[in-house]
């Protein structure tokens, strides 16, 4: 299948690359706009690393295509902070020691972010809910979880920048 321009809407920005339609959004997000928060781990859709915000629902970005990107907003971690100032999840997530290793954290933030734009008031069982597809191989889902909990309530004070 030959290339053609596709046009995105990434992390507020509008993009156009030329990649073939059937090609996985997370390739061309991460080889082509240099945007490498977002992991490869199982290309299978089955572990979360992947994981940004297409129309602000969290989407397994290795398994979505470009071409069913298109013309949607794309959110991914870098997009997340409003230029230095790190969003409330990201600091949640350092002062509750939420990540070992760190591979996992883009997606686990990126899919608790869809988490708490529908649901600003998670409950640790939706929380958990939400994040189940999302594997941390260091086991820090209690810190992940308080994390989320800690962050929703910063936010509750205003904190969202
Ligand atoms: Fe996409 Fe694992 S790399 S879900």
């Amino acid at each position: 299948m030959a290339a053609r321009t596709v046009r995105l809407l990434v992390n507020g920005a509008s993009r156009a690359v030329a990649a073939q339609p059937a090609r996985p959004l997370l390739g061309v997000l991460r080889d082509e706009l240099d945007l490498t928060g977002a992991k490869y781990g199982c290309g299978e859709g089955q572990c979360g690393a992947c994981t940004v915000l297409v129309d602000g629902k969290a989407t397994r970005s290795c398994v979505t295509t470009v071409g069913d990107a298109a013309g949607k907003a794309v959110t991914t971690i870098e997009g997340v902070a409003r230029g230095k100032q790190l969003h409330p999840l990201q600091t949640a997530f350092i002062e509750s020691g939420a990540m070992q290793c760190g591979y996992c954290v883009p997606g686990v933030i990126v899919a608790a972010l869809g988490l708490l734009k529908k649901n600003a008031d998670p409950s640790e069982s939706e929380i958990r809910s939400a994040l189940r597809g999302n594997i941390c191989r260091c086991g820090t889902y209690p810190r992940i979880v308080q994390a989320v909990r800690s962050a929703a309530a910063a936010m509750h004070k205003g904190g969202k920048p």
